[in-house]
């Protein structure tokens, strides 16, 4: 079994709470990769792990030529409704189902971290991206600076240890961007952080938005059950409630820009 057999299985439930509460809460970290690359019209973008496709569909409102891969077909079927015309495919990103040298640019946001074998993933990522293309990998930022990583440990908690590679997860990346990318081949030009505000207007959507999908939240879902997993929820993000009975929970994410050097050939 390939990263993407069982990513795409945790990440295709909860997909309608992923694409209305869920993928918007990291619009800052998108808008901040559009601002330093740019975007020109008619770049050839593959989003990688591409989701709902809101980063897609921002893409191509830039004018971008945007292609999107992911493991979870139900994620697919909203990022298709989303962005009629894109191109978008299921499948693994560790044998992208693409030639080689095609994209000017390809991204990953929050996903590089499931691939179980991550420079596999980048490695993959060269191949596809045309000589002097670019490469951008965004992830979350070392536990200690999102306030998101308090459901995550809690949950993982209660469950069973992940098989062999367990496709990484949030924090596999957080340190060590730039090495890893050099080791695929790639050239780093930058390593950013970008905070995040997630916000949600009561604890019912804040449960449902981090219920929604992955592994920790759908492998809890199966093991113990909608009402103790929407508890854990409540009892760990309880200091990041607001006075309006809303929740407010900061997280960083750090995103690396790569270069498909032509003389590393
Ligand atoms: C945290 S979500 C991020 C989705 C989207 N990029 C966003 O920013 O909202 C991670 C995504 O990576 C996808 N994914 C995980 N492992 C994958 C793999 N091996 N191949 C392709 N997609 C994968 C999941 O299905 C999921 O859509």
């Amino acid at each position: 079994m390939t990263s993407g057999t069982a990513q795409g299985f945790w990440w295709g439930v909860g997909v309608r709470d992923w694409a209305a509460i869920q993928e918007g809460q990291v619009r800052e970290l998108y808008d901040d990769v559009l601002a330093r690359i740019g975007a020109p019209a008619g770049l050839r973008v593959l989003d990688v792990g591409c989701g709902s496709g809101l980063f897609c569909r921002l893409a191509a409102d830039k004018g971008a030529q945007v292609w999107g891969l992911d493991a979870a077909a139900p994620l697919l079927d909203l990022a298709r409704e989303r962005v009629p015309e894109a191109s978008f495919a299921l499948g693994d990103m560790e044998r992208l189902p693409y030639p080689g040298t095609v994209f000017d640019l390809v991204t990953g946001m929050n996903s590089f971290h499931y691939a179980d074998d991550h420079r596999r993933a980048l490695r993959e990522a060269r191949r596809v991206t045309v000589p002097g293309g670019r490469l951008v990998v965004a992830t979350w930022g070392p536990p200690e600076t999102c306030e998101a990583s308090a459901y995550l440990t809690a949950l993982s908690r209660l469950l069973p240890p992940l098989p062999d590679g367990g496709g990484g997860g949030p924090f596999a990346l957080s340190g060590g961007l730039a090495a890893l990318a050099e080791n695929a081949g790639w050239t780093p030009e930058e390593v950013r952080d970008v905070t995040c505000v997630w916000r949600y207007a009561d604890l019912a959507e804040a449960q449902r938005g981090l219920l929604a999908g992955g592994p920790s939240s759908t492998r809890a879902l199966r093991e113990i059950g909608w009402d103790r997993a929407a508890e854990v929820v409540a009892d760990t993000i309880a200091p990041f409630r607001v006075v309006d009975g809303g929740y407010r929970l900061r997280n960083v994410f750090r995103y690396l820009v790569a270069t498909n050097d032509l003389r590393k050939g």
